[in-house]
């Protein structure tokens, strides 16, 4: 595994992280998805552990809970051996503040993650995504104390339009508070949005990218061209199998490309991703143990200048 700098943070992160969200039931109430079963995810946090995965993303949210919870089980008498990010800000219950990015919000669900997690600490604390209704200082100050009491290490965002964290860090600066060290958005070759706005800011003010769904929900590993594979993510999300067909042609030469390496297609797009500007890393959601495993080697070896080059033609 290799490991790089959070944005410019001193804290170092595997390339790869293991994203959480598919980890409990997946009959809950709030934050979907979940399928996974609890031995089975502490197995597989347990493999990517041992593969030099330390960077672990959760939410508050996911599978109401269960998914910090299964966290906290993988982790116990091994806490640092990982760096736990975990979000709030969705709604996780009926009442009129359980949702947002309030002090109030906040201050009640950082203690029910710790506790879940079974930790005192959390080392990366990230705001799932912009509350309007609540004034971007409350929030800031908000985790800024958190920081100061230190049950959180650092702060990170997700979902943030470019302009909304320009304004935070700017915030941060001005009124000396913790500031974000991180940004949550959703990047793969076949969804390019942050390279417009977003990428040119982290790189210009050291925020580093952890990026979601880096294999497009499955899609970039060429599964649903041949239509949905039982017991996959296409059979909630069709919509897969349209896309992959509408992405043949690049599914292709990405296919072609990565069989020159011996690697396969999610290896390869992984490692295109890795290697873009102001990434620091890549979460990666898997149901199945061999996933993870095959996932890992997306790391450990470099694409040529050319062929990146022709995977960013392909799928631009
Ligand atoms: N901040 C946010 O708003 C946000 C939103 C979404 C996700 N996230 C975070 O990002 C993490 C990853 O998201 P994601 O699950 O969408 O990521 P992804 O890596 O793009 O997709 C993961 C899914 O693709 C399939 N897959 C993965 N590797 C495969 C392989 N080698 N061969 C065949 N199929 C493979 C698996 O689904 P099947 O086996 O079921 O087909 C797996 O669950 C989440 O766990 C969460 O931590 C954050």
């Amino acid at each position: 595994m290799e490991y790089v700098k959070l944005g410019r943070s001193g804290l170092k992160v595997s390339q790869i992280s293991l994203g959480c969200w598919t980890f409990g039931r997946a009959d809950t109430t709030y934050g979907q998805p979940g399928k996974v079963g609890v031995d089975d995810s502490v197995r597989i946090i347990h493999k990517a552990a041992d593969l030099g995965i330390n960077l672990i993303d959760t939410a508050n949210r996911y599978t109401d809970g269960d998914s910090e919870e299964i966290v906290g089980k993988a982790i116990k008498g091994r806490r640092h051996e990982f760096v736990i990010a975990t979000k709030v800000r969705g709604r996780v219950g009926a009442g009129p503040n359980d949702e947002g990015l309030s002090r109030v919000h906040i201050m009640d669900q950082v203690e029910r993650s710790l506790r879940r997690l079974g930790t005192d600490y959390i080392d990366l604390y990230q705001a799932h995504s912009v509350d309007p209704t609540t004034p971007l200082d409350e929030t800031l100050r908000a985790f800024d104390d958190l920081v100061r009491q230190g049950k959180v290490r650092y702060i990170g965002c997700s979902n943030f339009p470019a302009w909304v964290l320009a304004k935070s860090l700017w915030i941060s600066d001005v009124e000396r508070l913790a500031s974000f060290v991180s940004v949550q958005p959703t990047y793969h070759l076949a969804n390019r949005e942050v390279e417009k706005e977003l990428q040119p800011l982290c790189v210009d003010q050291g925020v580093g990218m952890i990026l979601y769904s880096p294999l497009g929900g499955g899609l970039l590993t060429g599964k649903y061209l041949g239509g949905v594979p039982s017991g996959s993510r296409g059979e909630a999300k069709p919509q897969l199998v349209n896309q992959a067909q509408r992405l043949e042609k690049a599914l292709g030469v990405l296919n072609e490309i990565a069989a020159s390496y011996g690697k396969t297609a999610s290896q390869t797009s992984l490692n295109w991703l890795v290697d873009r500007p102001a990434v620091s890393s890549a979460i990666i959601g898997v149901s199945r143990i061999e996933q993870l495993d095959e996932n890992v080697g997306a790391v450990g070896w470099k694409l040529s200048a050319e062929d990146a080059a022709r995977l960013d033609k392909a799928f631009r």
